[in-house]
C-alpha cells in the first residue's frame, strides 16, 4: 500500500491517475500483492499464480461501464450480429445474441475484472466470427504452454487417433530450453526425464474423459470460425509461413491465451508399448513476447492496461503539423488471440530450397516431379515487402514456376488469416488471367452494414465536405457503385439505405457495393494470359483459411474451377475457409470517422475506451457467388478433397504437397 501510494507521487499524465487509482482499490492488503509474486519469478511461472493476479483486481464500476458502453455503441457497427441470432445449415448450431449478452454483462456481479472479462470475450467468440473479436492486453500478459501438441493422424486402415505430435518433443526441446527439465521432473515413476518417449503416442483419455470430449469443449469457446469441423482443428497442431520462417502453431490443446488450465492427466499408448501410461503434466505460463515488463499490480495495470495512443481514434485535421496518409489499402484479416508466439518449425520436416525470388510470407517451390509448383502463402499482409513488395513478388514468383516448366500449382494457405483485399484479387487475376470473372474485378459485390451512426457519418462527409484528402473510412471516394464505377466525392453512400429483415429483427445496410480493385490500384502490370489452368490450381489448408484468402480461395473454386484440400480433420465434410466477411476493420478507425466529423458528441457515439483493448469488427459483408444475393458468409463451402495425414506426412508440408498432387492432379 505505502509503496502505490508513494509512487503516485511520481506519476503524471491523466492516464497514469486512472490506473493507480484503480490498483488502489485491488485486494493488496489481504493477501500482499498478488501480481508482484508472479513479476519477481519473471519469465514462467505457474498458471494459478497469474490466475491469482488477475482475480485480485476487483471489477471497478467506472472500467465496466465505459467498456459495456464502447462494445454497446459500436456494435451497430458489426454486420453479423443479427445473422447469428440462428445461423442456418450448416452452422445452425450457431446462436448468439450478442447485445443480450452484453447487456446481462453490464448488470453481472462480477468478483473480479479477469471474470468479467472472460465472459465479454467468449460473448464475441460465440459469434464465431474471427473479425468481430474483443481483445484485452491486460490479460494477455502470458502464454499457456504444454510440451505435448496433439495431431488427429489417420491409419493405413483408415483409423483416426489423437496423437502427441510426432515432432512434440523436437519442438519443446528447441522452443522451451529453459522449462523442458520442469515438466521432465513432472512424469511420474519410469517416465521421469524421458519426455522424449511420449511424441506419437496414442491418447486415450483426456482428464479421464475420451480425447473428443476435450476437443468439443475447445469447440465451444474457440470462436473465429462457424465450421465447427474448422474449430476441431484449432485444437491440433499445425504449420504456417510468417514473414521470418515457418512456424509451428501449437494447437489450443497446448497453447492458451488465458491462463486457463493448470495441468492435464492424460492416459496414452507410447509408440511400441503394450500398457498404457497415465500422467499428469502442469501448464506452465511464459510472459507473452508483447507484454510490457512490471513489478506489481499498480504498475501491471499502468504498462498493460491503460489505453494507448492507438487505442481510439484521432481527429486527422486537428493536428496541421502531423503529415496525413492517405489510408489506400484496405484489409480482411482474422483476429487471433492464441497467434502471439513464433514457434519454429522443426529443421527436418521445414521445406528446403525455396526459389530465390521467394520473399516473407510468400515461398515458392518446385517439386520434384518437375511438374508442380507450390506458392507456400502465410498472409495476404507481408509485414515485410508491403503492398506493393508483395503483389510484384507474387507475379515474378509464379511466373518463375512457370518458367520452370510447372502446369499446376499448389496454393498451401494453411492458417492464413487473410490481409489485404486487393492481393486477394490480384493474386486470382495473375493466376486465371483476363477474362469475365477477373476483368475489372475478381472479387465478391459487398455491402455495410448502415447503422444510425454509419448513416450520420457518411451524411456529414459529404455535406460538409469535412475529408478533402480522403483520409475516412467513409469518405464516398474508396467506394463504387455495383456496375465498378467509382461514387463521385462528397456522395452520401450510406442513405437510403436497404431494410433487411434478418431472424426476427430489422436491419439496415448500404447499397450494393462494385468491387474496389482496378488495374491502376496496382503497381505491377498483370499479365495478358492466365499463368496456370486454373482447373489444375489446388488451394491446400488446414480449413483455416480466412477473411481475403476466403476471398481469393471461393472465387478462385466457385468461379474457376480451382481444387479445394482440406488437409487433417476429423472423417467428414470439412469447409475449405471460413470468416469470409469483406472487410475487417475496428473501433479505432470507426471512432476516427467519429472524431473527424465532430460527431463525438452525439449520443449515438462511444466515449474513448480507457483500457489498453482491441474491438475488432466484421464491416462489409460479401456476397455470394452461387447465391448472389445472400451473403457468402453463410453458404457452405466443402472441401473437393478431405486428405488424411497419415503418420508420414503429418505438419511435413513436402510430403503434404506431394501427397496433394497425388490425389488432386491425377
Ligand atoms: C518402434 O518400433 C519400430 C520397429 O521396431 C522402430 O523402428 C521404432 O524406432 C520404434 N519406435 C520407438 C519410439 O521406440
Ligand atoms: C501534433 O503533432 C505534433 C508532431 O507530431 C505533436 O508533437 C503534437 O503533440 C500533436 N498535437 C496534438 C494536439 O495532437
Ligand atoms: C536466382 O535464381 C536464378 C535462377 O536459378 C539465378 O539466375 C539468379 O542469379 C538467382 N538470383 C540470386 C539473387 O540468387
Ligand atoms: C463489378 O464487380 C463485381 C465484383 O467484383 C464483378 O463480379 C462484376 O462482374 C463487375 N461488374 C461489372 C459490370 O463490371
Ligand atoms: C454506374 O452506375 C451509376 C449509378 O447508377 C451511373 O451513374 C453510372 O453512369 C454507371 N456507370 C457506368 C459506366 O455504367
Ligand atoms: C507505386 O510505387 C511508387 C514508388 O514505390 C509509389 O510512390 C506509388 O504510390 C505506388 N503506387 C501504388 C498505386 O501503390
Ligand atoms: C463535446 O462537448 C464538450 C463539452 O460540451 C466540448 O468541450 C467539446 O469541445 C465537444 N467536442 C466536440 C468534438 O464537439
Amino acid at each position: 500500500m505505502v509503496m502505490i501510494l508513494s509512487a503516485l507521487k511520481t506519476w503524471v499524465s491523466a492516464a497514469t491517475l486512472v490506473g493507480a487509482a484503480l490498483a488502489a482499490e485491488s485486494d493488496v492488503a489481504s493477501q500482499g500483492d498478488l501480481c508482484s509474486k508472479i513479476a519477481s519469478v519473471k519469465k514462467w511461472v505457474a498458471p494459478n499464480d497469474v490466475r491469482a493476479c488477475f482475480q485480485s483486481y476487483k471489477l471497478n464500476e467506472k472500467i465496466r461501464s465505459n467498456i459495456v458502453e464502447v462494445v454497446s455503441k459500436t456494435l451497430p457497427f458489426h454486420t453479423s450480429v443479427n445473422y447469428q441470432r440462428q445461423a442456418p445449415p450448416p452452422f445452425e448450431e450457431i446462436h448468439e445474441d450478442l447485445p443480450g449478452d452484453v447487456e446481462r454483462i453490464s448488470k453481472k456481479k462480477y468478483n473480479s475484472e479477469y471474470d468479467m472479462h472472460i465472459e465479454l470475450s467468449r460473448a464475441f467468440k460465440r459469434l464465431n466470427d474471427g473479425h468481430a473479436a474483443w481483445v484485452n492486453y491486460c490479460y494477455g500478459l502470458y502464454v499457456n504452454y504444454l510440451p505435448i501438441p496433439l495431431s488427429l493422424i489417420t491409419d493405413s486402415n483408415g483409423q483416426q487417433s489423437i496423437r502427441i505430435a510426432f515432432e512434440a518433443f523436437d519442438v519443446a526441446k528447441a522452443e522451451f530450453p529453459d522449462q523442458v527439465d520442469v515438466w521432465q521432473n513432472a512424469l511420474p515413476g519410469a517416465l521421469k526425464g524421458k519426455l522424449s518417449s511420449l511424441s506419437g503416442a496414442k491418447v486415450l483419455e483426456i482428464n479421464g474423459n475420451d480425447p473428443w470430449d476435450a476437443v468439443e469443449a475447445n469447440v465451444a469457446i474457440a470462436g473465429s470460425y462457424q465450421a465447427h469441423t474448422t474449430r476441431q482443428n484449432a485444437y491440433f497442431a499445425s504449420y504456417q509461413r510468417s514473414t521470418t520462417g515457418w512456424v509451428y502453431r501449437m494447437g489450443d490443446f497446448a497453447q492458451q491465451s488465458l491462463p486457463l488450465s493448470d495441468s492435464v492427466t492424460l492416459t496414452v499408448l507410447r509408440l511400441n508399448q503394450t500398457k498404457s501410461d497415465t500422467f499428469t503434466l502442469p501448464y506452465r505460463s511464459r510472459f507473452g513476447s508483447t507484454s510490457v515488463a512490471f513489478a506489481d499490480t499498480a504498475t501491471w495495470r499502468q504498462n498493460n492496461c491503460v489505453a494507448l495512443s492507438t487505442t481510439n481514434g484521432v481527429d486527422v485535421y486537428a493536428n496541421t503539423t502531423t503529415s496525413r496518409r492517405a489510408r489506400k489499402h484496405f484489409v480482411n484479416e482474422i483476429v487471433d488471440d492464441t497467434a502471439l508466439v513464433n514457434v519454429a518449425l522443426p529443421p527436418t520436416v521445414t521445406p528446403p530450397n525455396p526459389l530465390n525470388i521467394s520473399q516473407s510470407v510468400s515461398q515458392f517451390y518446385l517439386l520434384d516431379d518437375k511438374k508442380t509448383g507450390v506458392l507456400a502463402l502465410g498472409s495476404f499482409s507481408d509485414g515485410i515487402a508491403g503492398f506493393n513488395g508483395q503483389i510484384a513478388t507474387l507475379l515474378a514468383g509464379l511466373q518463375a514456376l512457370k518458367a520452370a516448366g510447372t502446369t499446376q500449382l499448389i496454393v498451401d494457405v494453411t492458417n492464413n488469416g487473410g490481409g489485404y483485399i486487393c492481393i486477394a484479387h490480384w493474386l486470382h487475376r495473375i493466376i486465371a488471367g483476363p477474362k469475365e470473372t477477373t476483368e475489372p474485378q475478381a472479387g465478391l459485390y459487398t455491402t455495410a452494414r448502415a447503422g444510425p451512426l454509419a448513416r450520420l457519418i457518411s451524411e456529414t462527409i459529404a455535406e460538409y465536405k469535412v475529408d478533402p484528402d480522403n483520409l475516412l473510412l467513409y469518405n464516398s471516394l474508396n467506394w463504387a457503385y455495383a456496375n465498378n464505377t467509382s461514387f463521385p466525392p462528397n456522395y452520401d453512400w450510406v442513405s437510403p439505405v436497404v431494410p433487411k429483415f434478418i431472424n426476427g429483427h430489422q436491419d439496415a445496410f448500404t447499397q450494393r457495393l462494385g468491387s474496389e480493385c482496378p488495374a491502376s490500384s496496382f503497381n505491377s502490370t498483370a499479365p495478358a494470359h492466365a499463368l496456370f489452368d486454373p482447373k489444375k490450381v489446388a488451394i491446400v489448408s488446414n480449413g483455416r483459411c480466412a477473411s481475403s484468402c476466403s476471398l481469393f480461395s471461393i472465387t478462385m473454386a466457385k468461379k474457376e474451377g480451382a481444387k479445394t484440400v482440406v488437409v487433417g480433420g476429423k472423417k467428414g465434410p470439412q469447409q475449405y475457409c471460413g470468416t469470409v466477411g469483406g472487410q475487417s476493420t475496428d473501433f479505432a478507425t470507426i471512432d476516427t470517422d467519429i472524431k473527424t466529423t465532430k460527431l463525438k458528441n452525439n449520443t449515438l457515439s462511444p466515449p474513448d475506451l480507457i483500457v489498453n483493448a482491441v474491438n475488432g469488427i466484421t464491416w462489409r459483408l460479401g456476397y455470394g457467388v452461387w447465391s448472389p444475393d445472400e451473403p457468402e458468409e453463410w453458404q457452405s463451402r466443402p472441401a473437393d478433397i478431405n486428405l488424411p495425414v497419415t503418420a508420414d506426412i503429418s505438419n511435413n508440408p513436402v510430403k503434404i504437397w506431394e501427397r496433394v498432387v497425388k490425389v488432386a492432379f491425377n
